[in-house]
């Protein structure tokens, strides 16, 4: 009996997969441009390993946050020590932060990473238990203009991704003394209506207020529309940052909208928080979450540094870039498919094949040696774009034959000449 795949996780496979999203040139594709404008933005790569001790998740995200309480795959090592695979990319790329000392290697530091993040969510479309994030992390800066340059350098990928019918939305949740005046009168207020909050709610009533207010739960969300308005609790220092990160975006016409209710569901966050989402992607529209983490460094033992960052979902970027149409990549395919009548044109086949890949043109040659008929069969099934058929005539004249498999069109070439030639001719994938 064959093995499947584990629940809520997939595949990335080559060509054109049965769900297009699941194509690996389509994610290629996405992280050829994020790295493309993180290096623009003058951001740099930071990668850390795919588990790290429990520790560091539960006090870095936070005990009552469901991906630490509910969503964690957690494991002992052989060690006898708590470890999890990582829910999200911020504490770990804080604790490499620390224990590197990175501050010490210059006073901002600009960090992105791609790579999957493993959560046990229940499955369902658009929520995986192992998704890929591009997150991207800064350090040792509390400006305005950080926060504009988060969100402008979102803003501008998906743009250059063609995406559209994008809302992004803003709030502040303020220092710890504005939340910690703002959540008493969140309690104050759900507990007159606690018999009707959702059983989750009830829970974070106790431990984390805030939480209420982005509850999915109907009744809910109708409670927490008369809620205290954070706005009235800002002090302001907080109300002066938040303002300035508005006045940016709109310098930088980036459309945005002021949302209170957004409060993000990590617990390391304050000041500004920010959501992308799209439309197309029904239920589960978030695109990309953010926001500032001023104190999760110090939490984590680390020196008193204010950040600010966000992670974008892969899967949902490549989902909503099918769902919205926009122009997209074709599969990797050789240019050259070169078929060898006879042994003695199977070497020639042979040596022409390294030539013309060390000319940078992606090349396959027929090894099988099936009937003409298969063989032709076989390159267009992979999507050759050109074939050379050399034999006896070929070798003779030391002239060959490119056709294209689209029209079928004949090219002569001296076969002296030819890898060079079509190095200066093809419209070569450059990565
Ligand atoms: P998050 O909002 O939990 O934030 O996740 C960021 C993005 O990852 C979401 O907007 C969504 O696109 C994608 N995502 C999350 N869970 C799933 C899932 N189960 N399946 C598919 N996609 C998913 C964070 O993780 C923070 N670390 C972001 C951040 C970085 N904040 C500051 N710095």
């Amino acid at each position: 009996m064959s093995i499947p795949i584990a629940p809520g996780v997939f595949d990335i496979l080559p060509g054109e997969a049965k769900e297009l999203w699941r194509s690996t040139h389509l994610w290629i594709y996405l992280e050829s441009i994020i790295r493309k404008i993180a290096a623009e933005y003058a951001f740099q790569e930071i990668r850390t390993p795919l588990f790290e001790r429990v520790e560091l998740f539960k006090r870095g995200v936070g005990e009552s946050s469901d991906i630490v309480s509910k969503e964690m795959y957690e494991f002992e090592d052989k060690g006898g020590r708590a470890m999890s695979l990582r829910p999200e990319g911020t504490a770990p790329v804080m604790r490499a932060f620390i224990e590197n000392r990175l501050d010490q290697a210059a006073p901002l530091q600009k960090l992105f990473y791609i790579g999957p993040m493993f959560r046990y969510e229940r499955s369902q479309a658009g929520r995986y238990r192992q998704h890929h994030q591009f997150g991207a992390e800064v350090i040792g800066s509390s400006a305005a203009e950080q926060d504009a340059e988060c969100i402008d350098l979102l803003y501008t990928l998906y743009n250059r991704l063609g995406l559209s019918h994008l809302s992004v939305q803003i709030n502040s949740i303020g220092d710890t003394a504005s939340r910690s005046a703002f959540r008493s009168a969140l309690v104050d207020y759900f507990r007159r209506y606690a018999g009707s909050l959702s059983e989750d709610s009830k829970t974070r009533l106790e431990q984390n207020p805030l939480r209420i207010l982005d509850s999915k739960d109907p009744e809910d969300k109708k409670i927490a529309q008369g809620a205290p308005n954070i706005f009235d609790f800002l002090n302001e220092e907080c109300r002066a940052h938040f303002q300035a990160v508005q006045t940016l975006l709109k310098q930088l016409k980036i459309p945005f909208e002021v949302n209170p209710l957004l409060v993000r569901g990590l617990d390391y966050y304050n000041q500004t928080v920010f959501e992308v989402t799209a439309g197309e992607l029904g239920a589960q529209n978030s695109l990309a979450g953010g926001g500032r983490y001023d104190g999760l460094l110090k939490t984590l033992s680390g020196p008193d540094l204010p950040a600010i960052g966000f992670g974008t979902g892969l899967e949902r970027i490549i989902q909503t870039m099918l769902k919205q149409q926009v122009p997209l990549p074709k599969p990797f395919a050789p240019e050259i498919f070169l078929i060898a009548m006879g042994e003695e044109a199977k070497l020639a086949c042979f040596s022409l094949l390294h030539q013309l890949r060390s000319c940078g043109i992606p090349s396959q040659m027929d090894f099988s040696q099936r009937k003409l008929g298969k063989v032709m069969q076989y390159a267009h099934q992979i999507g050759a774009a050109h074939v050379i058929v050399m034999g006896e005539n070929e070798l003779k004249t030391e002239t060959v034959e490119v056709k294209r498999m689209d029209t079928g069109e004949k090219s002569a070439y001296p076969l002296a000449e030819l890898a060079l030639r079509l190095q200066q001719q093809l419209q070569l994938v450059k990565l």
